[in-house]
């Protein structure tokens, strides 16, 4: 049988990635698939570095909308990132009648559901496997693995150089700023990181995992995002004190009154394997009713772990190109006509445990007025660390670590205790998760 054809909209690093992969293991690939899987056609502004890397046989063009426009193209891989152009493309490309792989989680996070109902309209697929957690097949495990399951929650370590740079930061002391710059040197984070230390980027792959495990809309709009930005090196070290890492994490989890969609640092037990995924490995857990708490983890990025992700969906697509689109897997897992509309709760409504470093005067009462504003809030204190002073020193650090309230709750009790005139500073609050 004639291979199936693919143009690639974008050859950097995934694409080459891609190219490479197909070529090396062309032979295994065929006798999963049950036909050749061939790229054929590439887009590339840099057409004579495209060349270089495709070699005579594989046409190159510098107009994507030439493949679009080529009948012998089956799939289109779009590999060129953000909201702009790439939206124009794929949504043509769906209009033209391909299939369409991407590991654009911008895209998809923001425009998908636009994007799935044009694919759904048309017959296609629209596959993303490599949108989240790079090479760790996690959209496969959630949408098909689990499928028995009812989904309760999730948790992931989704974004590679915040990951990188929390590891730093707590083995060897280091600065948020000088870790960064160490990312940015070793090519891991953005030149404009804001995305990843902001928490973006993990807010749009949580945004896609929450809309495949509860079968609800992509809804990044709704996401709470709190990036690394403002974490202390001081509070990564009482963390581990009381027996927690700083991990930054997306959390997504499915309660009677709506689903929480969150990225945030996160305290994690120690004890936890996930709390031990360090530099820039990805790691998921995901907590099921049937299966228990199952846990994915590998390289989250990189040219051929991502590869790997966008062949899986390349050799999915293969396989089912040819069945009716209504036995296909669907998009978000679960059929487009059965999604729920349980809504995403705002981060008040969200119940979960708290760090808090308070510093306060050293003198008598201080600590019995804060546990004081905690009580009347209802709030139970799980445990309590008070930083010895330093000679001479007329202040020291408060740690408590609290029970679950709501964090609605939470706020009031923080401004409250922040207005006490033993409280010297801005009171860090951190978010707990025991994931157990
Ligand atoms: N910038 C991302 C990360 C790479 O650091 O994990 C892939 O999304």
């Amino acid at each position: 049988m004639k291979p199936i054809q693919v143009g690639l909209l974008g050859i950097g690093t995934v694409g080459s990635g891609t190219f490479e992969v197909l070529k090396r293991n062309q032979e295994e690939i065929q006798r999963r698939a049950g036909r050749g899987i061939e790229v054929t056609m590439v887009a590339d502004l840099d057409v004579a570095r495209a060349k270089s890397i495709v070699g005579a046989n594989v046409q190159v063009v510098d107009d994507a909308r030439k493949i679009i426009a080529n009948p012998d193209i089956d799939i289109v891989v779009e590999l060129i990132g953000g909201y702009g152009i790439a939206k124009q493309l794929v949504l043509e490309a769906i209009e033209a009648g391909k299939h369409v792989v991407t590991a654009n989680k911008a895209l998809l996070a923001v425009h998908g559901t636009e994007i799935f109902a044009a694919a759904h309209k048309k017959g296609v697929m629209v596959a993303f496997e490599a949108a989240v957690a790079g090479g760790i097949p996690i959209i496969k495990a959630l949408r098909e693995g689990l499928t028995a399951n009812r989904i309760q929650w999730l948790a992931g370590i989704i974004n590679g150089t915040t990951n990188f740079i929390l590891s730093e930061m707590r083995d060897k002391g280091l600065t948020f700023d000088d870790v960064l710059k160490q990312a940015q040197a070793l090519g891991y984070a953005e030149a404009d990181p804001t995305f990843d230390i902001e928490g973006v980027d993990a807010a749009h792959k949580a945004t896609l995992m929450s809309a495949i495990a509860f079968g609800v809309p992509v809804q990044f709009d709704k996401a709470y995002v709190e990036g690394i930005t403002k974490l202390e090196s001081q509070d990564i070290k009482y963390a581990e004190q009381l027996g927690y890492r700083i991990k930054l994490l997306g959390i997504s989890k499915r309660t009677s009154a709506g689903i929480e969609l969150r990225v945030h640092p996160c305290l994690v037990p120690a004890k936890r394997l996930i709390a031990n995924v360090e530099g820039a490995m990805n790691a998921v857990m995901v907590h099921a009713d049937a299966v228990g708490t199952t846990l994915y983890y590998g390289k989250g990025a990189g040219s051929e772990p991502t590869a790997s992700a966008v062949i899986a969906d390349l050799v999915d697509i293969t396989r089912l190109h040819t069945a009716d689109p209504l036995n296909r897997v669907p998009h978000l897992a679960f059929q487009p006509d059965a999604m729920s509309d349980l809504p995403v709760l705002p981060m008040a409504q969200v119940v979960t445990s708290y760090y808090l470093r308070l510093r306060v005067a050293d003198q008598a009462g201080v600590l019995a007025k804060v546990t004081g504003i905690l009580a009347n809030a209802d709030i139970s204190i799980d445990a309590v660390l008070q930083r010895e002073a330093g000679e001479g020193e007329s202040h020291t650090d408060l740690i408590i670590l609290t029970h679950d309230c709501v964090e609605a709750k939470m706020n009031e009790a923080i401004a409250e205790m922040q207005q006490l005139s033993t409280v010297l500073a801005p009171i860090t609050r951190i978010r707990k998760e025991e994931l157990n």
